[in-house]
């Protein structure tokens, strides 16, 4: 056995076994007397959770085939059995997020221009990045939906902020991304393993997620009229950065990836998952 293969044994052989990961199916529907700020009332965080869902489902695909690369690798059983779960989820994320994008799409925003720059930039990816790259991208991405949903939207009353009808979608998304925020990891730590890829992966991935989220979000503001409110640029600002500091308090759990030793588990989340199932999914989940 080369030193490489070690290498990549001992890591998987590292990795924690037990995943629990429950693909559900959903049919979300978006009724056109939903209010255009469904978030607070609040034009800043509404068309920020827009501008994400507008790249989800040419993001999640890239997502699944990434991983798909490398799947024939993977000898161990139960992340075999995660991959399909993970599979299963992020495809049905792209599909429910269709549903939602077509109600932001009715009520004014051209959310498909996002869902098309995404694909594009997605393509550009898949033809530039090596296999290696791509997955070291996916589990990056991961990383920010893993912190996204647990310690901003699951860890917070945000979703009670939400309007009941919308409030769901993004709990059950959240649950899943906070369910399945190892696979891709784990897949990456079992096959490529590489720390540079890895981390310098993480630095493009940050800076790249968070312009184009950045400028998209300041499009559909525009397009909604609020683009030059000074004062709901304030709010939301230091919302976010300021107090509470929702994306502030995400920092040291951000940094946590750039450990060598990290791992999304450490983060533990059962407890978060389990209180905003029972609230929000009910006998659905
Ligand atoms: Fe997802
Ligand atoms: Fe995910």
């Amino acid at each position: 056995m080369t030193a490489v293969a070690v290498k990549k044994q001992q890591a998987a052989a590292a990795t924690p076994a037990a995943y629990d990961i429950k693909v559900r199916r959903m049919d979300f529907e978006f009724s056109d007397d939903i209010p255009e700020f469904w978030y607070g009332n609040d034009p800043f965080r509404t068309l920020l959770l827009a501008a994400l869902s507008g790249g989800f489902p040419e993001g999640e695909r890239f997502f699944i085939d990434s991983v798909r690369n490398f799947q024939d690798q993977v000898t161990d059983p139960e992340l075999q059995q995660a991959i399909r779960a993970f599979i299963g989820q992020e495809g049905h994320h792209s599909k429910e997020h269709r549903e939602l994008n077509a109600f932001l799409e009715r009520k004014g925003y051209s959310i498909s221009k996002i869902d098309r720059w995404v694909g594009k930039g997605m393509n550009m990816y898949r033809r530039r990045y090596s296999k290696e790259r791509q997955l070291a991208q996916t589990a990056a991405v991961e990383h920010f939906t893993a912190l996204l949903a647990e310690q901003y939207l699951l860890n917070s009353d945000e979703l009670d902020q939400m309007d009941p009808r919308m409030a769901p979608i993004w709990a059950w998304h959240a649950i899943e991304e906070s369910e399945h925020k190892n696979v891709a990891f784990d897949v990456y730590r079992a096959t490529v393993n590489d720390e540079w890829i890895r981390r310098s992966q993480m630095a493009v991935t940050s800076v790249m997620f968070v312009t184009f989220t950045t400028l998209d979000m300041i499009r559909l503001l525009r397009e909604s009229g609020h683009a030059g409110d000074i004062k709901m640029w304030a709010r939301g600002i230091n919302y976010f950065w300021g107090f509470p500091g929702r994306f502030r308090k995400l920092i040291p759990g951000y940094l946590d990836y750039y450990r060598r030793d990290f791992h999304p588990s450490q983060h533990d989340n059962r407890a978060l998952i389990e209180k905003a199932r029972r609230r929000y999914l009910g006998s659905k989940a």
